[in-house]
């Protein structure tokens, strides 16, 4: 066919197909829909081979809502568009593609409607399919209100939990109508959408009681064509939350058990989610606030807020609970709070101390009691070794302290005394081990006398006992020779003599014995004491002296003498025994002492009647007994001197009284005549014969001295003064003396021998 005739034929097939065509869907061909978006493009598609091989297509045709649109005679390859359809050349068709596609771009609402395609073939019959198109028109972007109607932008709240978020989310038009859906990460919470008040407007009220879960951003969607994507918009709930998990975690300083060493530092970590905004971490060590060495960071990433305390725990914190407290600030504080709880387990080296169990002081056991120490022991671990030591030296079984000496509690049932001294306990576990502090145990017994019995020391008894706790009484039996005992308690150990009633001349025989609060002693001390060298020495510088119209013996006061005796010895006619013919006491002239002034002075005793071959003795006597006697032999000089005048014998007899009356009467005649003249002359006393025995040179000086003193005093003493004064008061009675012969020893050979002539 040539070019001419075929745009000759174009013109009668546009009226052949305008009038003929009339499609029918379901009986002229199958019908299928399309959708295409507003100002997109949709492709409608047309199956156009032929069904046999021989056959070929002449004609193919797309109408929309039966109006012809597009055509193309393949007889003569000439197409045809109507032009207001294919207004700025929208329109495409591919023909090369087997379904033939019609594609129309920039979509416009009018677009819509019934298309279909109608192609002829040579040999089989016409064929029409039909595609029903319909324009999508996307809908606004969603928007908010809230309750009262206002506009919501990007964010809403705050929020509690559980409180009810009520949001409105519209939709202006779209075609078909959009459905509006709310999402929450990702989930559906409410696709109750529903028409609005407003022509053209779609809504959808929320009604969403807030759960931790709608912590993230809400969703709106509104769909109304699955070409493309819903329209969407979001909004940002504040949701304040409460701390949702709190939990404790160890950083550095335990073990693998989590156990903590006392004394030593250790971090822990607190970690706490789920909180918004941020929570403040508190750390609480049983009801004590830890508000230092703690430090909180807040991790943006994970959301969770992150503390580190560094803590040194003490023995005491053993078994304390370690809290760590996360507190949502924004929150109301009951709901605002929660913890993690811990236990620390501070392990320690033993902490150990002795004990005594049992009656009495802490320290003290009765001898023979038992001893019961117990160790008292804290630790954690549990020690797995306990040991005892004794003054320092650890303690094996087997000994006085029993068998197992690796127990808490050591116990010996009868105490001796070699027990008391120093006791500690040591014990250990895995951390260390720790020795006790030495408890020092006595061990008390009661009284006993010691190695050194009774001693006398100067005057004073001293009672030596044995005993613990030392004895707090005495009890003293003291008997003097032929005497009653006498019974004394001292409070402490020394019993002065001059407590003992009685005489002290004998021996004693002394008992004592002591209490001490635990028993009384059993066996007292006891000793017999001899009293002698307690009496004073023999008088020294003694002489013999012709004074006063009597003999005296003279001597030196000794140290520690009370008083003073004389006696006189003479020879037994019958054998040849010295034998007692006198006795008086010593003394010395008070008012003549202290008219001389501080110094030695004399004692002087009276002799009586001496004869030749008489023996003078002066003895120093205190309560103790006297001194042996210092025994002088008077020399003839001073026997003669004593002797009496010639007419002694004549007061001896008795027939001379009347005599003597007689010679009286005349003398006392002549006497009232002499007695003016010659009155001072008869005061005149004789010059003193002296004798004096073992005086070294200074005695004698001092005795010269003496005798010219009392020379030049006696012209204004008194004829009848003489110096006996205190010698009678010291005089002990003569009966004891008899009785008593002890007190007076007889002259020896040895002091004979000291006897010396006189001057
Ligand atoms: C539509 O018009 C353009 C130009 O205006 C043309 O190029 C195109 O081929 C026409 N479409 C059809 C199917 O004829
Ligand atoms: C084509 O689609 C529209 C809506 O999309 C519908 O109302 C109409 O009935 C459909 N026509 C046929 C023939 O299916
Ligand atoms: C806290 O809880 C959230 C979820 O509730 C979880 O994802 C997170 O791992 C938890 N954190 C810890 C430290 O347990
Ligand atoms: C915290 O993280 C969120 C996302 O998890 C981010 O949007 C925000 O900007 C971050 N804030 C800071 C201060 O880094
Ligand atoms: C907090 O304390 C821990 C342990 O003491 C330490 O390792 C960490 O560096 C501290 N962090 C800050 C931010 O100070
Ligand atoms: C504490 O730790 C010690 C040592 O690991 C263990 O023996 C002990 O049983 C623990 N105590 C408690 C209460 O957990
Ligand atoms: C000693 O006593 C302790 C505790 O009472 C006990 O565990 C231990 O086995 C005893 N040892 C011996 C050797 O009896
Ligand atoms: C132990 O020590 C005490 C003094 O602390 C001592 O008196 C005692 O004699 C000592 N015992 C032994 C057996 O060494
Ligand atoms: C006198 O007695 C005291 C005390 O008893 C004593 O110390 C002194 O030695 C005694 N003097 C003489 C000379 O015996
Ligand atoms: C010596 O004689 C006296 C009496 O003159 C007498 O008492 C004494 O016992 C006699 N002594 C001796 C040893 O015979």
């Amino acid at each position: 066919m040539d070019h001419r005739m075929r745009r000759g034929l174009a013109p009668l097939l546009l009226l052949f197909i305008k009038y003929v065509t009339a499609f029918i869907p379901g009986a002229d061909g199958p019908v299928s829909a399309a959708q295409g978006l507003e100002g997109g493009a949709a492709t409608l598609a047309c199956p156009s081979a032929p069904d046999q091989p021989a056959d070929e297509m002449m004609l193919l045709v797309w109408y929309k809502d039966n109006a012809p649109v597009y055509s193309y005679d393949a007889r003569i390859g000439s197409s045809w568009s109507n032009e207001f359809f294919n207004s700025s050349g929208r329109v495409s068709v591919d023909l090369h593609r087997q379904p033939t596609t019609l594609t129309v771009s920039r979509l416009r609402e009018d677009d819509e409607g019934l298309y279909h395609c109608r192609v002829d073939f040579l040999m089989t019959p016409t064929r029409n399919i039909g595609v029903n198109l319909s324009i999508v028109v996307v809908p606004s972007f969603p928007f908010f209100l809230d309750e009262m109607g206002n506009k919501v932008e990007s964010k809403v709240g705050p929020y509690h939990e559980g409180d009810t978020l009520m949001l409105s989310c519209l939709v202006i038009g779209g075609r078909p109508p959009p459905r509006i859906s709310w999402y929450s990460g990702g989930a559906l919470v409410d696709a109750s959408d529903g028409a609005s008040e407003v022509p053209g407007v779609k809504e959808n009220e929320l009604y969403l009681p807030l759960t931790r879960d709608h912590s993230g951003p809400l969703t709106c969607r509104a769909s109304n064509t699955e070409l493309i994507a819903p329209v969407e918009a979001s909004v940002e709930i504040e949701l304040y939350l409460s701390p949702q998990n709190v939990s404790i975690h160890w950083v550095s300083g335990t073990d693998s058990e989590e156990t903590l060493r006392a004394g030593e530092p250790a971090v822990v970590g607190c970690r706490a989610g789920g909180s918004h905004p941020a929570p403040t971490l508190a750390w609480w060590l049983d009801h004590r606030h830890l508000t230092q060495h703690s430090n909180q960071t807040w991790l943006n990433s994970s959301q969770t807020a992150v503390s580190y305390l560094q803590l040194t725990p003490s023995v005491g914190d053993h078994g304390a609970t370690l809290s760590c407290i996360a507190t949502n600030p924004a929150m109301e504080p009951e709901r605002a709070s929660r913890a993690d709880v811990i236990t620390l387990n501070v392990t320690y080296s033993p902490i150990v101390e002795v004990s005594k169990v049992g009656d009495g002081k802490m320290n003290e056991v009765v001898e023979l009691d038992t001893l019961h120490l117990e160790c008292e022991i804290k630790a954690n671990p549990p020690v797995d070794k306990i040991e005892w030591y004794f003054n320092d030296s650890k303690i094996h079984g087997g000994g006085r302290w029993g068998d197992n000496t690796s127990a808490p509690s050591l116990v010996v049932e009868e105490a001796g005394r070699d027990l008391a001294g120093r006791y500690a306990c040591a014990a250990g576990n895995s951390v260390g081990e720790t020795r006790a502090h030495a408890v020092t145990i006595s061990v008390l017994y009661k009284p006993e006398c010691s190695r050194d019995g009774i001693t006398l020391d100067q005057e004073t008894l001293t009672c030596h006992i044995d005993s613990l706790p030392p004895p707090d009484a005495y009890f003293w039996h003291i008997t003097p020779v032929g005497l009653e005992t006498q019974q004394l308690t001292t409070g402490s150990a020394l019993l002065p003599l001059s407590q003992i009633i009685g005489p002290l001349t004998e021996p004693l025989h002394v008992t004592c014995s002591a209490e001490n609060g635990i028993a009384t002693q059993g066996k007292p001390c006891e000793r017999v004491i001899s009293l002698k060298h307690l009496r004073p020495p023999q008088p020294q510088h003694c002489d013999l002296a012709f004074e006063d119209d009597e003999v005296q013996m003279r001597c030196i006061p000794v140290e520690n003498a009370t008083h003073y005796e004389v006696s006189v010895w003479r020879m037994s006619s019958s054998n040849t025994s010295l034998i007692l013919a006198h006795r008086g006491a010593m003394g010395w002239g008070t008012g003549l002492a202290l008219a001389r002034g501080p110094g030695p002075w004399l004692v002087r005793g009276s002799l009586g009647q001496l004869r030749a071959g008489d023996e003078a003795g002066a003895a120093a006597c205190n309560v103790y007994g006297c001194s042996t006697a210092v025994l002088l032999r008077p020399t003839d000089v001073l026997l003669y001197a004593a002797s009496p005048p010639w007419w002694h014998f004549l007061l001896e007899r008795d027939a001379f009284i009347a005599v003597g009356a007689v010679l009286l009467i005349a003398v006392f005649i002549l006497s009232t005549y002499i007695a003016v003249a010659y009155s001072r002359r008869r005061c005149k006393p004789r010059p003193p014969m002296v004798q004096v025995l073992q005086l070294d040179d200074v005695a004698r000086e001092y005795l010269q001295a003496l005798e010219v003193k009392r020379l030049a005093a006696s012209s204004v003493r008194s004829c009848s003064s003489g110096y006996s004064g205190g010698s009678l008061e010291s005089e002990p009675p003569a009966v004891d003396r008899v009785a008593k012969p002890y007190y007076w020893d007889q002259p020896d050979v040895t002091h004979t021998l000291h006897r010396e002539s006189a001057v």
